[in-house]
């Protein structure tokens, strides 16, 4: 495991690229199983969450090659099984979707449930409802979810909660499945849209997705052959978004889908950040003025949970004192203590933070409690004064394509060294 080393104080000025979206990839590949022909996904981002998934799939007997441009060709013609052990799963939360993508094609999965992680418990429970309205047999043994189904049979389905990883799951499972499944209360998150994209393009039946109603009709065949381009990481943009207004930079973040972005564009220019967008670009230029917000994390198009570290990062710098509320994650605020030993005022209540404004971090040896926690402490190391050392970081690789190598190249003074 390695760390980071930052001198801060620089601001951040130059073009970054945007890599496709880790949380639409971790579906999109588990949703290749779903048919027997090659497929080919492209703008696949180069990190550790999609090594380990591809790790899986070849255990499990599939085909698959990443190349250094991110063109990843995967076949799972001759997958020989449909379980996934602890073992082969354990590090990774996506691993879920092998449940839908397995009973979808199989009509049988076995696939150790992840766990809890690092900011709450994950439950799967609308995972599970979804599975069993479509007709399949769940058991919970030893810690693996289990699942049957003589055949799968469309349906109603009313998530309980807006959950992501719930509407990609049944999405899966159901593509194939005989008649039309609707799942109401569905999640709009663009991860979901691209999906239900790549499966639309192998011949699925999918309408609606994007809006909190999908209807799905199901097919007998979906057929490879397809090429399909992921979509920008709205949640690495944002990052570097943040990243431009903390140090007052001037960067154009670019290959990006400015509409995914609106929520956050709109609270930079709450607080006085300058923010322009184009047809695939977004240009965020820093202020000496940084104002006080609210901000309260929400299902998509709302604030997302994903951005809520870095953004109470950009909070503390600000004039006056701001409020960030999580209202997706129970524990969330674990990086908060790492802020505060850069010298951040944030005092937590429950699920809201009051966070005072300071004039300046100073530089400390922090460590990344989880991925978006990562990020907030390596932006805080831009700012802050001094050396800042990062611990843990291979939480950061698991979701960021060459995290520090982009910085870099905005002029930031960061170092990987390797332990
Ligand atoms: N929930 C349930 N029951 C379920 C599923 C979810 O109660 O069966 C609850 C969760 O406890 C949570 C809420 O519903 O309170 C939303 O959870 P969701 O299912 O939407 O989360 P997820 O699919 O497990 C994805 C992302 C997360 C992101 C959340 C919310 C992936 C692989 N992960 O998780 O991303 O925080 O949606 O947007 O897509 C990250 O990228 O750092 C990350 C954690």
């Amino acid at each position: 495991m390695g760390k980071l080393i930052i001198r801060g104080g620089v601001p951040l000025r130059g073009e970054v690229n945007i890599s496709g979206a880790k949380n639409s990839v971790v579906a999109v590949i588990p949703a290749a199983i779903l048919v027997d022909d090659p497929c080919t996904i492209e703008n696949v981002p180069d990190i550790s969450d999609v090594r380990m998934l591809l790790d899986i799939l070849n255990e499990m007997g599939a085909e698959t090659y990443l190349d250094d441009n991110g063109v990843l060709v995967i076949n799972t013609q001759h997958l020989k099984s449909s379980v996934a052990t602890y073992d082969m799963v354990k590090s990774l939360r996506a691993s879920y979707y092998l449940l839908g993508s397995l009973l979808g094609r199989f009509k049988k999965a076995e696939v150790a449930f992840p766990g809890g992680c690092d900011f709450g418990y994950r439950p799967i429970d609308q995972h599970i409802k979804g599975f069993e309205a479509l007709g399949a047999k769940v058991e919970l043994d030893r810690g693996i979810v289990k699942l049957e189904a003589e055949k799968l049979v469309g349906c109603q389905i009313y998530m309980d909660v807006v959950s992501v990883g719930a509407t990609i799951n049944v999405m899966l499972a159901a593509v194939k499945a005989e008649g039309i499944t609707v799942i109401e209360n569905a999640a709009k998150e663009p991860h979901v849209v691209d999906v239900a994209n790549f499966l639309n393009a192998m011949g699925a039946n999918i309408k609606g997705a994007g809006t909190d109603v999908i209807k799905i009709k199901g097919v007998s065949n979906l057929t490879g052959g397809v090429s399909h381009s992921i979509i920008p990481d709205q949640i690495e943009a944002g990052t570097f978004m943040i990243a431009a207004a903390a140090t007052k930079g001037d960067v154009l973040v670019k290959n990006v889908i400015p509409k995914h972005m609106e929520s956050l564009s709109a609270k930079l220019i709450e607080m006085n950040v300058k923010v322009e967008d184009g047809g695939d670009w977004i240009r965020v230029i820093g202020t000496d003025d940084i104002q006080r917000a609210n901000i309260k994390t929400l299902p998509y198009p709302g604030f997302p949970t994903d951005l809520h570290p870095p953004a109470c990062l950009l909070l503390c710098l600000a004039e006056g004192t701001s409020t960030i509320t999580e209202g997706i994650w129970d524990l969330r605020f674990q990086y908060v203590d790492e802020l505060k030993r850069m010298g951040a005022l944030i005092k937590v209540e429950g699920r809201m933070a009051v966070v005072e404004g300071v004039k300046r971090l100073s530089g400390a040896p922090v460590k990344a409690v989880d991925l978006r926690a990562g990020a907030a402490v390596v932006i805080a190391g831009l700012v802050a004064e001094g050396e800042t050392e990062v611990y843990n970081i291979d939480y950061i690789e698991r979701g960021y394509e060459k995290f520090e190598h982009k910085l870099r190249n905005l002029g930031a003074r960061i170092t990987k060294v390797e332990e």
